[in-house]
């Protein structure tokens, strides 16, 4: 049987990892800027989240949410805590797209409304619902159109609002990333966010945080939403929550009241995904990657925004973009090859960096003297040794 071909793929096998770094099948050691697509948060491997992960595996790896699972309540309150949301009611699920199809769907049970604003260069997910609030059509089968979704400018306050004007009433939520993933590192403005929270309390439609690529600390905040000062309704989160076990969910706010099986999951929330989860909140807490991310961020940002070559140095924490002019368009496949660093990408030119919130400055600076050189080598300012 074949793989089903869905992805361009990089021609490595990675068989160990260990904190910022991954190693191939002959040896090679790497870089990862990359984090494995935002996922990783504190560390590849780490040891407290091995540990925490071994040991439930020993008691029990899963049983239904038909039963008690105290692990959950002791997530929630780790997650309130951390996050500082204690108010809100956690549910869990498998996947970034599941939690925004729940949040989606969570919105439009509550206040019994069907249209969804989102905005351009948004990914929310791939399952019917967050792939149709997601800008690309490339994406969208025929299955998913749906005359429910208005897209908007992103950072459009004007046609936010005339858009509530006009259709206010029929709107369910409004769904955006705080910083724009996949879309490019698009930081969404304060005053945009105020605006989407004003308008939702106005009109009585939900505010929607989609967390799942910029949230759990990587922006150095919890939530990169909460930079704008105001509370979304529901944030939804998955990539760094398990630093590579597939857990994902969603908190909501108070006054969102449940009702037996309007949600629902077979997976979600389950004890060896709650013990990983547990296990990268302990360890955000305990060696306090928010700050790192925030400082080590800075260092990178400062530095990249030095770099003539590089344009529009953008992002938060250790979340950050930036433009690569055409001449240089072989970079990030050069840092791969040449200096053994993944970086992300998005089209048509952009570098993403997205490593673990853990990344030591002296490997910040590692990844700054390696991108010089390859752009000395690409503008044919240096021969390549
Ligand atoms: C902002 C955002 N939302 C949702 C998703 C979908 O998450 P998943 O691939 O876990 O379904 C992604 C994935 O890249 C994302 O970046």
């Amino acid at each position: 049987m074949n793989l089903f071909d869905v992805y361009p793929i990089n021609d490595v096998t990675i068989v160990k990892a260990k904190g910022s770094y991954v190693w191939d099948d002959k040896g090679e050691q790497y870089l990862d800027m990359y984090g494995g697509h935002a996922v990783i948060s504190i560390g590849h491997t780490h040891p407290h989240w091995v540990k925490r992960i071994e040991e439930q595996l020993e008691k029990i790896a899963f049983y239904s949410n038909s039963i008690k699972i105290p692990l959950q309540q002791q997530l929630a309150d780790k997650l309130g805590k951390v996050s500082g949301k204690q108010d809100y009611q956690l549910f869990l699920c498998n996947s970034g797209a599941e939690a925004n199809e729940n949040a989606l769907k969570l919105a439009s049970f509550h206040n019994g409304r069907k249209k969804i604003v989102a905005f351009s260069k948004s990914f929310h997910g791939r399952t019917s619902l967050a792939v149709a609030v997601t800008d690309n059509k490339n994406y969208i089968a025929p299955v998913n159109e749906t005359d429910n979704v208005i897209f908007l400018p992103f950072n459009d306050e004007d046609a936010l609002e005339e858009c509530f004007k006009k259709k206010g009433k029929e709107i369910s939520s409004v769904i955006i990333e705080g910083i724009q993933g996949v879309g490019g590192i698009n930081v969404a403005d304060e005053s945009f966010l105020k605006k989407i929270r004003s308008l939702c309390d106005e009109y009585g439609a939900v505010y929607i945080a989609d967390s799942v690529q910029c949230g759990f600390g990587r922006s150095g905040k919890f939530f990169s939403h909460d930079f704008a000062g105001v509370n979304a309704d529901i944030y939804t989160m998955a990539k760094g929550m398990g630093n590579g076990f597939p857990v994902a969910g969603m908190i909501v706010a108070p006054f969102f009241k449940p009702k037996h099986f309007m949600l629902g999951t077979t997976f979600g929330g389950n004890q060896l995904a709650c013990s990983a989860s547990l296990a990268v909140l302990e360890i955000i807490e305990e060696e306090k990657l928010m700050g790192n991310a925030v400082m080590v961020g800075k260092y990178l940002r400062d530095e990249l925004q030095d770099i003539p070559q590089l344009k529009n140095v953008r992002g938060r924490g250790l979340m950050i973009g930036f433009d690569v002019p055409e001449d240089l368009k072989d970079l990030k496949k050069n840092l791969l090859w040449n200096q053994k660093i993944f970086t992300g990408e998005s089209k048509p030119n952009v570098i993403r960096l997205l490593p673990s919130l853990a990344l030591k400055k002296r490997d910040a600076e590692d990844f700054i003297e390696a991108l010089k050189e390859e752009i000395a080598v690409l503008t044919g300012e240096t021969e390549k040794v």
